[in-house]
């Protein structure tokens, strides 16, 4: 089993909305009983809350099932269970590697997955309300994240 997390500052914006995008995109292409996905928050101001109401309405429009996100601070001691630890942001990066410094070698940038912006941060949309453009993004790099992981598990059609 290969398990994926994303992590955001608030987990109620980016993360949840990677999870959803990304859970649609390895049901599709026949990989749901192979790979995990979940979501975390750097901070927990957010805890047990629901996804973003913006971010709601247009996965909703977008018809992408949400789950029952409710939001959680990532725990250190959890993730040593993830293969694929990927965060929106520069920022992200940093607090993560503070938090957790054990597991840097696993966190990755999420633009490292969009073609033509690697490097580049995924911008908040709770600050910048720009959640078509992250969705946008999301949806680009859920593509290649899916493809990144069949290349390099071998993974093979079941026949
Ligand atoms: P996210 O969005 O990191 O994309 O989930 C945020 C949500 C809330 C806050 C920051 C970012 N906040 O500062 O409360």
């Amino acid at each position: 089993m290969i398990n994926v997390l994303f992590i955001s500052l608030g987990n109620i914006c980016r993360s949840p909305m990677a999870e959803a995008i990304f859970r649609k995109r390895i049901d599709e292409a026949g990989l749901s009983g192979f790979v995990t996905v979940d979501s975390a928050g750097i901070g927990h101001w957010h805890e047990g809350k629901e996804m973003h109401p913006s971010a709601r309405v247009l996965l909703g429009q977008k018809g992408i099932s949400m789950g029952n996100h409710t939001a959680k601070q990532v725990q250190a001691e959890h993730l040593e269970a993830y293969d694929y630890i990927i965060v929106m942001d520069q920022l992200n990066l940093q607090d993560l590697s503070a938090i957790a410094p054990a597991y840097t070698d696993r966190y990755q940038l999420f633009s490292d997955f969009i073609p033509e912006r690697a490097g580049e941060d995924i911008e908040d949309p709770f600050f910048t309300d720009e959640f078509e453009a992250v969705f946008e993004m999301l949806e680009a790099g859920c593509v290649e994240l899916c493809e990144t992981i069949k290349q390099q598990t071998q993974w093979k059609e079941p026949v």
